[in-house]
């Protein structure tokens, strides 16, 4: 069956396969059914996450959610890249590219650059960024000695938008749109009609620092954070009480809980960004989330976060 095109949205890369790319590419396959690229360095990884991905539909079609024959559609439309080989010059004949790399602005705006080289000149390129600025990610793709405020340097700029999926991607239902400055109406259309294909609501936001998610989650984890650091009350009974006192699915430590879910290095560079962006000292990351990421105690996917998960 030929590719469905959606918004002139007939391929899309992703960029990084851990698990919010992995996210990406399993709802862009089986949801918008639009054939994927996917490439990360690592390969460990990409093969981690095609591994993790196949037992996901193996589930979805045991549980009735989905046919095998859509299962095998899906899987059949993913494609790895080959780093050493491609590098980022494989998305050249992609229409979208979606960054999923760590929460780091510099790389982003190194990756951002050389995905703007590469691509051609109607590729959306969009960032699943959970706090940085996409302002700052577009005007990183504009060329040397070309002036942004030009024809020619709104032309980069204005594809640039972000694309933000919640974890677990498969299971929840909201993409955030933030338009940077420079974003065009078209990208924000072109970005949402893709978003609304993978099966997401959508809502918009300001590019401020964490935009809306993040600036209203990132102090409430911060908070349950310090609540424990201060000595208040066990995690357990901390995470207890937001789950049986305020029905959240997941108490704000654990993943069990949440920033173990979203990886505490995620979440401290999340707040460090917010921090710095608003100088308000309701961002400000507490010592003890410092001191985990330092130990190397990131959460689920290191095994130990607040909880251990070995
Ligand atoms: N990938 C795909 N699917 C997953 C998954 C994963 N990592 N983890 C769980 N699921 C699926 C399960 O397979 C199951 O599917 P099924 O209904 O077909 O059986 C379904 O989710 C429910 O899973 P479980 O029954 O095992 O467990 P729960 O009922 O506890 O649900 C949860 C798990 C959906 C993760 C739920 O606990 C939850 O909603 N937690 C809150 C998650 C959250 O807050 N996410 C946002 C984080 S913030 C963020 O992403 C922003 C970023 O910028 C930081």
């Amino acid at each position: 069956m030929a590719a469905p095109i959606i918004h002139g949205v007939r391929t899309v890369g992703v960029l990084g396969a851990g698990q919010m790319g992995l996210g990406i590419a399993y709802v862009s396959a089986l949801r918008a059914k639009v054939p994927v690229l996917l490439l990360d360095k690592s390969k460990e990884q990409v093969s981690s996450s095609l591994k993790f991905m196949d037992k996901l539909l193996a589930k979805d079609v045991s549980k009735g959610k989905i046919q095998d024959i859509e299962a095998k559609e899906a899987r059949d439309r993913i494609s790895v890249l080959d780093y050493d080989s491609h590098g980022i010059e494989g998305f050249r004949d992609t229409d979208m590219v979606i960054e999923a790399v760590s929460e780091n602005i510099q790389l982003k705006r190194t990756l951002f650059k050389s995905i703007s080289e590469a691509v051609n000149p109607d590729c959306i390129m969009a960032s699943n960024t959970s706090s940085i600025s996409i302002t700052k990610i577009a005007a990183a793709t504009i060329p040397e000695g070309v002036s942004a405020s030009s024809e020619q340097g709104r032309k980069y700029a204005e594809r640039v938008v972000g694309l933000h999926f919640f974890n677990p991607v498969p299971v929840m239902k909201l993409v955030e749109l933030i338009a940077a400055l420079q974003t065009s109406q078209s990208t924000l259309e072109r970005a949402r009609a893709f978003a609304s294909a993978c099966g997401k609501e959508v809502t918009t936001s300001q590019d401020v620092p964490g935009f809306v998610s993040n600036a209203v989650l990132m102090p409430f984890i911060n908070e349950a954070i310090m609540t424990l650091e201060k000595g208040v009350a066990t995690k357990e009974d901390i995470d207890k009480t937001l789950r049986l006192g305020m029905a959240h699915p997941m108490g704000p430590l654990q993943l069990g809980k949440r920033p173990d879910f979203i990886g505490l290095d995620t979440c401290l560079a999340i707040q460090q960004t917010l921090y710095q962006g608003t100088g308000d000292s309701k961002y400000r990351p507490s010592v003890l989330l410092e001191r985990m990421v330092d130990a190397k105690w990131l959460g689920k996917k290191s095994g130990k976060g607040f909880y251990d998960y070995q």
